[in-house]
């Protein structure tokens, strides 16, 4: 896709478009939203969260999250920010649930998996883009666990699956499971809207402060329309789920076994959250400067030093065993 060469082209030409580009380890695995179910023990369904560890069931926009926490899984370690998506589950033909593993992206041997994560400026044009960088108490959302359709999953521009044929494909994408066992697992893509309002560091469905380009996409240098007027880099996850221990159990009926966390059998649900933790302005600070990949500008840590800064569940509960129903008694739908 259009995405995966522009960015083969910076990987080559590493000072025509710029992006960070990191990996953070497993933070926890647990029934936790601080986003869309505060205070809430325990939310709907599982979660895989990565970054600070001062996640918790209850965030206050007005704490910074470098305050709080104490350390990060991430390997820019003034990046205390808090990212999460859905899990996958596999469901085996008696019908209980197994959930699935996730793995390092290619290059990021990080315990548990956890996220390799993108902030992208631009790739629109090769002179240095000038982005606005998350604030303080910002906090957003893309994508909808509801959404069953095709037509529900296009509008979101960006959510996507790439079913890896090795570690390092990047072409293919589809809005729903891949329909055939995949050799190297599942990737799923979660690109963030790059447009804000300027105003709003949050908004009721944590979704409405932000919007796509007026026209075009943020990869084809769409502008952004007049009420989102302001350009932030382009937020996106990869997280590897392990799809490969289940290949010689798929169901024979022609349907896939996958099925996410909230209960979508057909993968038109992914969405992803975000809670802005970087310290002070050193994400402003890396975004201006450019940053290509690796950054000097930006304290790291090694990712054996993320990977020591994991957190308990908060509430202990059976989410990996073989189980009778998915965690919170999700049923699962596919339409
Ligand atoms: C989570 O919140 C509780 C209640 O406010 C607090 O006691 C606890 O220290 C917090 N944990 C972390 C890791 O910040
Ligand atoms: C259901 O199937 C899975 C996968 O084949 C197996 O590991 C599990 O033991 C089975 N559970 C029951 C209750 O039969």
């Amino acid at each position: 896709m259009l995405w995966s060469s522009l960015t083969a082209l910076a990987l080559l030409a590493p000072n025509a478009h710029a992006l960070l580009r990191f990996s953070c380890s497993q933070l926890v695995v647990e029934r936790l939203d601080p986003l869309v179910n505060p205070g809430m023990k325990q939310s709907p369904h599982v979660h895989q969260i990565i970054g600070g560890n001062s996640f918790n069931i209850t965030m206050d926009p007005n704490v910074a999250p470098s305050d709080l926490a104490t350390c990060t899984t991430c390997t820019f370690s003034e990046d205390f920010s808090n990212y999460w998506t859905a899990v996958m589950y596999f469901k085996a033909k008696n019908g209980t649930f197994k959930r699935v593993p996730q793995k390092g992206n290619q290059g990021f041997e990080q315990s548990n998996g956890g996220m390799t994560v993108y902030y992208t400026p631009t790739i629109s044009n090769s002179k240095a883009a000038k982005v606005t960088a998350f604030k303080k108490g910002f906090r957003m959302i893309v994508g909808n666990p509801v959404y069953r359709t095709e037509a529900q999953a296009k509008q979101f521009r960006q959510l996507t699956y790439t079913c890896l044929q090795t570690a390092s494909t990047r072409t293919g994408e589809t809005l729903n499971f891949p329909q055939k066992p995949c050799p190297a697992g599942i990737m799923v893509n979660v690109r963030f809207p790059t447009c804000w309002d300027g105003k709003n560091l949050d908004s009721p469905d944590h979704m409405s402060h932000m919007s796509y380009p007026a026209s075009g996409t943020f990869e084809s240098g769409g502008p952004c329309p007049s009420t989102h007027p302001v350009p932030v880099p382009q937020l996106f996850y990869e997280t590897v789920f392990d799809t490969t221990k289940f290949k010689n159990d798929w169901p024979t009926d022609g349907s896939q076994p996958f099925v996410w966390s909230f209960g979508d059998g057909t993968g038109y649900g992914n969405h992803g959250d975000y809670v802005f933790g970087w310290k002070g302005d050193s994400l402003q600070k890396a975004m201006d400067a450019n940053c290509n990949i690796n950054c000097p500008q930006l304290k790291t840590q090694s990712i054996a030093q993320g990977n020591k800064c994991a957190q308990q569940m908060k509430v202990n509960e059976d989410i990996d065993g073989w189980l009778t129903e998915l965690p919170g008694g999700m049923p699962v739908t596919y339409k």
